[in-house]
């Protein structure tokens, strides 16, 4: 599918797509699900993580007691001690992986606690599903 070409033979927005995630390494089965126009638009950004990575998300996140400190709904996260992720329009994912390796004033450092590429998806995860 990730091969398939339109009828003068050029590649298509969705195959490049599925092609640039594959080079990445991010399963690209969500792209591939996607009109073309979305996919492409979403290329550089993660692959929609599967129910199993939520809950696995989620999971770390009640572990590490992020709501405790913030709001977000999807994950049961009531605190107000840090910004609410919930309606937080300035968090991308390296920002997120950023503060929650190295802390930043009040919020505490995890990096050394939860395994980098636990962190990675929990960032992916709180930008996929804040409201
Ligand atoms: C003890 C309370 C506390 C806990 C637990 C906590 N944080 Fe924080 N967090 C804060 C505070 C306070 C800030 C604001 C820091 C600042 O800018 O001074 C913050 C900031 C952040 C920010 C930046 C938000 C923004 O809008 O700038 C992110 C992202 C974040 N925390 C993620 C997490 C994650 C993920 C976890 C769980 C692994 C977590 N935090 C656990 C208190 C906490």
């Amino acid at each position: 599918m990730a091969f398939e070409t339109t009828a003068s033979g050029k590649w298509t927005r969705a195959g490049i797509a599925a092609i640039a995630l594959g080079a990445l390494g991010v399963p690209a089965i969500g792209a591939l699900a996607m009109p073309a126009e979305e996919a492409a638009a979403t290329a550089s950004a993660d692959a929609p993580l599967t129910e199993e990575q939520k809950a696995e998300s989620k999971a770390l996140f009640s572990q590490f007691a992020c709501g405790s400190c913030h709001a977000l709904a999807e994950a049961g996260g009531t605190g107000h001690i840090g910004p609410e992720f919930d309606g937080n329009e300035g968090l991308d994912k390296a920002y997120i992986v950023n503060i929650v390796n190295n802390g930043q004033g009040a919020m505490p450092s995890f990096g050394g606690m939860i395994d980098e590429a636990q962190i990675d998806q929990l960032a992916t995860y709180i930008v996929q599903v804040k409201k």
